[in-house]
């Protein structure tokens, strides 16, 4: 199995959805910047109050707050999942100074199918295990079935802030498909198919 593993793709691919079924059932230590971000808004910290603006509008956090904060977050560790970074070819350097990762894994979904996705996901702030209303819904409406936290909606997922994250993701985070497919490292996986079926093919690209 692969241990270096970065998950690439637009917002509402499934990113956050198969890096929790990786580390739950292969044992991978999942890093989503998405996660640590939001948590420092919640936790006011400073890092948070800098994030939140451009977290609302879906812009991108800069650079230069989020490459520091991984590269801690990186260190020492052996089997990663990294959910959400790299997002800019400025990151994707900065990663490839500290390790070298074994696959970039591209989740690729039409813009309609991320729309729906994304104005229908539930999150839960507790331990970040995401939902869907109709696809994934929770054994208890608006109960997190793993910590029994109380799920909410995204305040990025209002449909605007939706088209406009999948703008930011087409202009700044789409050229990292060439960057990792020069490297010889991307395997794409087509991400439209039950959360099972994505698993298996994802699963697949790690052996
Ligand atoms: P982040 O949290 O990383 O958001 P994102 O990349 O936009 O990705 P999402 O979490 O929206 O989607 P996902 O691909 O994880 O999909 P999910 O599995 O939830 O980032 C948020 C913000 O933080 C950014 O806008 C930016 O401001 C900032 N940020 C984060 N990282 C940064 C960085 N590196 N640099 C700068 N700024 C950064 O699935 C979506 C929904 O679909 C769920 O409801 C799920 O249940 C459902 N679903 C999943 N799979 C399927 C399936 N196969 N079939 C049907 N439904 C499915």
């Amino acid at each position: 199995m692969k241990s270096k593993v970065v998950l690439l793709g637009p917002p509402g691919c499934g990113k956050g959805t198969q890096a929790e079924k990786l580390g739950d059932e292969l044992g991978y230590v999942k890093l989503s910047t998405g996660d640590m971000l939001r948590e420092a808004v919640r936790n006011g910290t400073e890092l948070g109050m800098k994030a939140k603006t451009y977290m609302d509008s879906g812009a991108l956090v800069p650079n230069d707050l989020i490459i520091g904060l991984m590269k801690e977050k990186i260190a020492g560790l052996d089997r990663i999942i990294l959910d959400g970074f790299p997002r800019t070819i400025e990151q994707a350097d900065a990663l490839a100074e500290q390790i070298d990762i074994d696959v970039a894994v591209n989740i690729d979904v039409d813009d309609a199918e991320l729309v729906k996705r994304l104005t229908q996901r539930r999150s839960c702030p507790d331990c970040n295990a995401v939902y869907h209303l109709a696809n994934k819904p929770p054994a208890k409406e608006g109960v997190c079935d793993k910590c029994g936290g109380k799920l909410y909606q995204r305040d990025d997922d209002k449909e605007e802030t939706v088209r406009n994250r999948l703008e930011v993701y087409r202009k700044n985070t789409f050229p990292l498909i060439d960057y990792y497919e020069k490297r010889g490292k991307l395997v794409t996986v087509p991400g439209v198919g039950s959360i099972d079926e994505i698993y298996a093919k994802v699963r697949k690209a790690l052996e």
